[in-house]
């Protein structure tokens, strides 16, 4: 069985996108995508198609991981598609959470903060309209998260 993980902001061009990408960098590393999947959406339709933020993939690229992908918008069956869904906000959560008013899948639905080891943060900040030591703390609180969130699919997949 493969472990379908899929991260949600708002636009898909930033906070996400990075997400995917660095948590594609730790299965590879580790020998495991033949076991988990990624993918990113957005909440919104705002960039629909557009690649990664230039700001985000720069402060990606200092670490050593390129970011790739298309934005596209988070959608019902995603619900269904994935096993665990990453809520890079709370205003992101609430959003996948409207588009599910029976609540049939609100046990998939968690905020990325919550497997973050290393950092207090609850919320992964929205860097789009700040400087680009916002980008680089957006990097760094994904990392801590990702490798938090790789040993907790690991712990899921055993089953
Ligand atoms: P993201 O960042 O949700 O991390 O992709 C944003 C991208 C675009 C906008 C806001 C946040 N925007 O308002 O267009």
């Amino acid at each position: 069985m493969v472990y379908k993980l899929l991260f949600v902001c708002l636009g898909n061009i930033c906070r996400s996108p990075s997400a995917e990408n660095i948590m594609n960098h730790l299965i590879e590393r580790e020998g495991l995508s033949d076991r988990i999947v990624c993918d990113s959406a957005g909440t919104s339709s705002y960039h629909i198609g557009s690649p990664p933020d230039r700001r985000m993939a720069a402060a990606a690229r200092k670490q050593g991981i390129e970011l790739v992908g298309a934005a596209r918008q988070f959608q019902r069956q995603d619900f269904e598609e994935f096993d665990l869904i990453l809520a890079m906000d709370r205003d992101n959560y609430r959003d996948i959470l409207s588009l599910d008013r029976q609540g049939k899948y609100a046990d998939k639905v968690r905020l990325m903060c919550d497997f973050c080891t290393r950092h207090d943060l609850k919320e992964v900040p929205d860097p789009y309209y700040g400087g680009p030591a916002g980008f680089d703390r957006v990097i760094d609180l994904l990392m801590d998260a990702c490798e938090g969130l790789l040993e907790f699919a690991m712990e899921n997949f055993k089953e």
